[in-house]
């Protein structure tokens, strides 16, 4: 048996009708992992959920948990739990009735239930709730109910499907610590959906970007963010500057001209494309700095990108603010600058500036 992963799809395929859902989909989830299904609305993660869980079939391809292909093993049978987006603990019965209901119905001996009950309770951190009903229990908690129903029939792999979703944005964001450090402590495979790219950057191992039911990149939180592998990641996860370019150059070095004729370099290239090919410049908003004009050194290093452009638009978002520079050409740069407030004077409305960065940082993208 080949047990190198916890789950493994291969090429798999789901069609509703004329929908592709899930269009040639490859993964390696490993043993252990927190790994992320991320993508907006609709490209196909609660149906690839479905499909580990298995309730929903391929119409192509092959599922394997722990080297094991599940073809047409129903739910039940399957080493892997699910808790939904919307969670539906029953309301009459105490929160202990809830965790054991699943163990109740497949006969476990009592003393066990209890047992087992009174672990879950506590890895979720809710020792001594369990004679209250849901209704007694903040949002939160009921949340963490749900996930100890799950968690106590001990699944080799928790599949959860946008399970913070109801809750309010500073709840999340403490579930969202407590959750992953819950599964390094009980050292379960999750596979977590969501759509929120903050949420599967604090939490996850790596990450699956999705779009249209296709894998656009996989990797940890840092490669995914740093170095997006396209366009649609690059714009989906965090904020981007795309400016448009065109390829000058690939080898020795990448070089690109921006519409106002001037030429810059870059870090890396997507991969298929050619000289002469009409591109853009992808880089993120703190990787960019503004100068006045007499900061501008004579002859700046081969790494040091800039261009020209006015202060246009100014936006305090705490911590940091950002510049929106408008350029000769007409096209706009969001440049965030951090508010530390040392030695620098705030830019204004209308100033002349140079927008700079260090070309590493700088990704030439397709179109
Ligand atoms: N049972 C079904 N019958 C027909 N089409 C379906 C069915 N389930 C899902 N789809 C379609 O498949 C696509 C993917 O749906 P899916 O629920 O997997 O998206 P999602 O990424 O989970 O989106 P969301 O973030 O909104 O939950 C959508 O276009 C959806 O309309
Ligand atoms: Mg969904």
């Amino acid at each position: 048996m080949n047990d190198a992963y916890a789950v493994e799809l291969r090429d798999v395929v789901k069609q509703f009708g004329d929908v592709i859902a899930v269009n040639h989909v490859s993964l390696q989830i490993k043993d252990g992992e927190f790994f992320s299904l991320l993508g907006p609305s609709g490209c196909g993660k609660t149906t690839t959920l479905r499909m580990i869980a298995g309730f929903e079939m391929p119409t192509s391809g092959a599922i394997f948990i722990h080297g094991e292909q599940q073809g047409y093993r129903p739910p039940n049978k399957r080493p892997v739990n699910t808790v939904f987006q919307n969670y539906a603990l029953f309301p009459h019965m105490t929160v202990a009735e809830n965790i054991a209901f699943g163990m109740e119905m497949r006969q476990v001996p009592k003393d066990e239930i209890q047992r087992r009950v009174d672990e879950a309770l506590a890895m979720v951190r809710l020792a001594g709730m369990g004679n209250r009903k849901p209704k007694q229990l903040s949002g939160g908690q009921q949340q963490r109910i749900a996930l100890a129903r799950a968690l106590v029939n001990r699944p080799e792999v928790l599949l959860l499907d946008e399970p913070l979703g109801a809750l309010d944005l500073k709840l999340r964001k403490a579930m969202q610590i407590e959750l992953k450090a819950l599964q390094e402590e009980v050292g379960i495979t999750f596979i977590y959906v969501t759509h929120d790219q903050e949420e599967a950057l604090t939490m996850s191992d790596r990450i699956a970007v999705m779009n249209n039911g296709v894998v656009h990149q996989v990797g940890d939180p840092e490669s995914i963010y740093e170095h997006p592998a396209d366009r649609f990641v690059a714009d989906f996860i965090g904020e981007t500057n795309f400016i448009p370019v065109r390829v000058v150059s690939l080898s020795p070095e990448i070089v690109v001209a921006l519409d106002t004729g001037q030429q810059v370099v870059a870090g890396w290239a997507e991969e298929g494309l050619s000289v002469g090919d009409k591109a853009v410049l992808s880089i993120r908003p703190e990787k960019m700095d503004l100068l006045e004009p007499k900061e501008m050194p004579k002859s700046p290093s081969q790494q040091m990108a800039y261009v020209k452009g006015k202060v246009t638009h100014l936006v305090y978002v705490g911590a940091d603010t950002r510049h929106t520079v408008v350029l000769g050409d007409g096209s706009e740069i969001v440049v965030r600058l951090q508010n530390s407030y040392i030695g620098e004077e705030p830019w204004e409305i209308g100033e002349e500036t140079i927008v700079t960065w260090n070309a590493a940082h700088a990704r030439i993208l397709k179109e």
